[in-house]
């Protein structure tokens, strides 16, 4: 499953060629960027933690004033 890393950790890119998933550069592994719900056989089922986000003139914040972080 995707480690702690920035999705464009090898790549200057977050999307996959379709533009449709989320792709992480690391190891490959695609994900759906409405759910987080992993695509890749070997983690299927498996989800990254969506955050809700507000966009205020062009700058997005995080809209939930507590996260919690899954490992
Ligand atoms: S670190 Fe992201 S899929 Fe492996």
């Amino acid at each position: 499953m995707h480690m702690h890393r920035p999705l464009n950790c090898e790549q200057d890119a977050i999307f996959d060629e379709t533009g449709l998933y989320l792709r992480c550069s690391m190891h490959g592994f695609i994900f759906d960027p409405k759910t987080g719900e992993c695509q890749s056989p070997v983690c299927f089922g498996q989800r990254l933690q969506s955050l809700r986000l507000e966009e205020i003139d062009g700058t997005l914040y995080f809209a939930e004033k507590h996260l919690t972080l899954i490992d």
